[in-house]
């Protein structure tokens, strides 16, 4: 029987690569010949940026923690001692802790494109999955890494948090001693945290993109049009007749946002690296006091909308467990998405009135949250976190039958642009 020369087949260094591991098989089936909708517009920009982000945030990581000394005596003078003496120190401490928040930034924005498009509806639902998984270990990771520098906002920042864990009947006081390690958030507490924010956390946050990613090629990228590219193939190549490969087209797209976002983020480094107070909070330049609590406690500006909603639900037989489970339900409900979004139709450009009206307005409700989950709970911004919070759930329940009450546009068969 003759052989047929395998035309593909790679030659020289590569081919004896390829021989012994899939490199060139890779590169063409994540890249090359990963066939990308063509239409991807600005929203598109947010996955590769957070990928940078990522990156950024383990390779600062790493080279602070060579500095960073995690014992409750030492760790606040080893934050100042790697701003004022090591070399580029500032920089790397500025790069991680702005970084933190380009984090949540991009990821929030990502997040909304899914929900403009409807990536999270059939069959991407398990890509969604995975994205609410990340974003609760990006949740983790950013709060145990505010409270490394031992400030005096990481440690009533740590302490309020911990309390939370207290709210829960029977086991709660207990479980907090055990968290914690000791009676208060003491030397114990910061050596485990610096443990999960610099091994535990970034794997599972490795481990859990790549799972993002293989299912996102598993099933194929959605578009701005929430149109399937698959089901129109060239007869001969098989090719989706809408897709291009994802490089070199893509990549080339991805450079011109990484450059725009490099600009602004070096900006950020050097002009205004604490951000006014919400990138790195004033009371955090001192060190952490255990007698002084701050006039005013509030989170890391990313996690002002889950702390008004904590805020605006009251206590119950003065226990704040009512809050704490309005708050991880407001996380949690993320989950049920796919399950939630009944309208047929993916795309906002196709949906009808209300369902474009109610989104834009959870898009403001939550900067709204997030802002006044910042602010001293004075009886204004106790009310609008009630009805923010009430209109976040309600927006959710929503989705499931907004399309009952309106009228969508005819779906094109194919991407428009
Ligand atoms: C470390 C954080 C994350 C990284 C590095 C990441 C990375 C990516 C990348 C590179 C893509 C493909 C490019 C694109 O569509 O923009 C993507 C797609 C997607 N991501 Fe993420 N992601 C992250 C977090 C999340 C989160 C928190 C969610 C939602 C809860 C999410 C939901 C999605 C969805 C639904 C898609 C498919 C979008 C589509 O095809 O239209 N991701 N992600």
């Amino acid at each position: 029987m003759a052989i047929v020369p395998n035309p593909h087949k790679t030659t020289g260094i590569m081919g004896w690569i390829d021989d012994r591991f899939p490199a060139t098989k890779l590169w063409k089936d994540h890249l090359t010949e990963y066939y990308a909708p063509k239409n991807f517009n600005f929203w598109y920009y947010f996955g590769s940026l957070a990928l940078l982000v990522l990156v950024n945030q383990l390779i600062t990581g790493i080279w602070l923690a060579m500095h960073y000394k995690p014992d409750a005596k030492l760790a606040f003078d080893s934050v100042e001692y790697i701003m004022r003496d090591v070399p580029w120190g500032n920089i790397l401490r500025y790069m991680h802790s702005t970084g933190a928040s380009a984090f949540f930034l991009v990821v929030y924005l990502h997040m909304f494109r899914g929900l403009l498009y409807g990536s999270h509806k059939k069959p991407r639902e398990l890509i969604w999955i995975f994205g609410c998984l990340i974003y609760l270990v990006l949740m983790a990771e950013g709060f145990c890494g505010y409270v490394l520098p031992w400030g005096q906002m990481s440690y009533w920042g740590a302490n309020v948090i911990f309390n939370l864990f207290g709210t829960i009947p029977f086991i709660g006081p207990d479980l907090v001693i055990w968290i914690q390690g000791d009676y208060i958030p003491s030397d114990a507490t910061l050596s485990r945290l610096f443990s999960l924010h610099v091994v535990f956390l970034p794997f599972a946050l490795v481990g859990l993109v790549v799972a993002h990613l293989i299912a996102l090629h598993e099933v194929g990228s959605n578009n701005p049009d929430g149109v399937d590219i698959k089901k129109f193939k060239d007869p001969v190549t098989h090719i989706p007749l809408d897709g291009i490969g994802f490089h070199p087209y893509y990549t080339v797209k991805d450079i011109v946002g990484v450059c725009v976002f490099l600009i602004l983020f070096v900006a950020v480094i050097c002009f205004a690296p604490d951000g006014g107070g919400y990138l790195l909070e004033k009371p955090n330049f001192q060190e952490a006091n255990p007698l002084v609590t701050p006039e005013h406690i509030a989170p890391a500006w990313y996690f002002g909308a889950f702390y008004a909603m904590l805020r605006a639900t009251p206590s119950m037989f003065s226990s704040a467990l009512p809050g704490v489970i309005v708050m991880f339900g407001a996380v949690l409900i993320l989950f049920l998405l796919p399950w939630l979004d009944k309208n047929p139709v993916k795309s906002i450009r196709y949906k009808g009135t209300l369902t474009k009206v109610t989104t834009m307005v959870f898009a403001a409700d939550f900067v709204m949250l997030n802002y006044v989950g910042l602010q001293p709970p004075t009886a204004l911004f106790t009310l609008l976190s009630q009805i923010g919070t009430i209109y976040y759930f309600a927006y959710f329940i929503g989705l499931m039958f907004f399309h009952k009450f309106e009228k969508s546009k005819p779906v094109p068969e194919r991407v428009t642009s």
